[in-house]
């Protein structure tokens, strides 16, 4: 027992949103004590979180959600009694490269938090759960819904799900695990689907992060197909307050959609990110167009994703805060200032990675 009115386990907290939603809690919450469960794969990195690392109701436990017993011993030695569970293997590229890691991870990696949960919630220690005590919040990704055309369609909560990749394959996998938890075992879950999210602390394997650093490197930037594509950016920071909103007043056993409204073709994007970056490192306006390079495009490759967070702006009253051009500007900045952080993340295999996936 201790002093804390929650017990919050948070998974996959050392990585890109993971971290915002630890700072967020940590700074806001002192009454609750945070333990950031990870296993600090090649996206996660403790560098993201070091200005609350001293903080006293925080602490970090290296472990991997594969392993059943550890959550059980995890679950009992810090009384958690609720879960926001966002470690995962998260980029569609690898996916395709490497489908049994997302399969291990994200699907028998969350059925392991929701049975940890069960075996200490339902049965075992707590025996009483109500959501005002106990609660397992799965953070998933808009990508289960498949893809739109391009028309003014949006992805609903009631938008049957229809993934495509190995990635939002074993996303769509784990939330309907989520579901039956609750429907089988009572468990209290509530599940949110949000749209691709951008940042400081981003991994930079994805588009945003990556290219910021090869526009600022003089590398080429590999834009998939024609680069049509269309994406639906959030800042991540709004993304961390609708976590929180909705880990606190979210109906139980419901699902919310988070989006911005803020759809972006791709190469319309990367000519923001060239735009925003050539003026803060005084080159001619456009200077970098040049390092746009148009190659094969990814295997399966969604056209087009966009979110009606209608539901979330209507029963919890949540809408970004940020202007795109605003957040866009504030991120590029970050990653400017930020190069050390940059070359500690893109040390180890980080090369060959990119070397694998460019052929450079
Ligand atoms: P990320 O790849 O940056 O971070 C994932 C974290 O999980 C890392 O810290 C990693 O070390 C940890 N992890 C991976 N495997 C683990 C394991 N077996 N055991 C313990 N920890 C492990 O991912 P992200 O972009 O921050 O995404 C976080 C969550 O949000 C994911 O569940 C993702 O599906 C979801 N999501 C992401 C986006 C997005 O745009 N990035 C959008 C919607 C939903
Ligand atoms: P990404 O950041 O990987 O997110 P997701 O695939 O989950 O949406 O990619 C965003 C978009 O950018 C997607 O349409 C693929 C495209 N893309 C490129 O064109 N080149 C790249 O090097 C990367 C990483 C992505």
């Amino acid at each position: 027992m201790n002093n804390f009115n929650k017990n919050i386990l948070i998974t996959g907290g050392a990585g890109f949103i993971g971290s915002h939603v630890v700072r967020l809690f940590v700074n806001k919450y002192p009454e609750y004590r945070i333990v950031n469960l990870d296993k600090l794969t090649y996206a996660g990195n403790l560098a993201n979180l070091k200005d609350v690392e001293n903080a006293p109701n925080y602490t970090f436990v290296k472990a991997d959600i594969c392993d059943f017993e550890d959550m059980m011993r995890i679950f009992e030695e810090y009384s958690i009694d609720n879960v926001i569970h966002l470690a995962a293997e998260s980029h569609v590229d690898r996916s395709i490269k490497d489908p049994f890691s997302f399969a291990r991870t994200n699907v028998i990696g969350t059925l392991n938090l929701l049975e940890a949960a069960r075996r200490s919630w339902v049965e075992g220690r707590d025996g009483v759960h109500t959501v005002s005590t106990h609660r397992f919040y799965h953070v998933s990704t808009d990508e289960v819904y498949g893809a739109l055309e391009f028309d003014n369609t949006l992805f609903t909560e009631d938008t049957r799900y229809d993934p495509h990749s190995p990635y939002s394959a074993s996303k769509a996998s784990s939330d309907h695990f989520v579901r039956a938890y609750h429907d089988t075992y009572g468990l209290p879950v509530i599940i949110s689907n949000c749209s691709n999210n951008y940042g400081p602390f981003q991994f930079p394997e994805k588009l945003i992060p990556l290219f910021i650093n090869n526009i600022r490197n003089n590398k080429p930037l590999p834009v998939y197909g024609k680069g049509e594509n269309v994406r639906d950016w959030l800042y991540v920071e709004d993304h961390a307050r609708a976590i929180d909103l909705i880990f606190h007043e979210g109906k139980d056993g419901d699902t919310y959609n988070i989006g911005g409204f803020n759809e972006w073709k791709n190469i319309d994007l990367i000519k923001v990110m060239i735009k925003t970056v050539d003026r803060a490192l005084g080159r001619e306006d456009g200077e970098s167009e040049k390092l746009i390079t148009y190659v094969t495009d990814r295997a399966g490759h969604d056209l087009r994703y966009a979110i009606d967070s209608t539901k979330l702006k209507n029963e919890l009253g949540w809408e970004p805060s940020l202007q795109f051009e605003e957040g866009i500007a504030k991120t590029v900045r970050w990653y400017l200032d930020h190069e050390d952080w940059m070359n500690n993340v893109t040390s180890g295999d980080y090369q060959k990675y990119y070397d694998a996936m460019y052929g450079r």
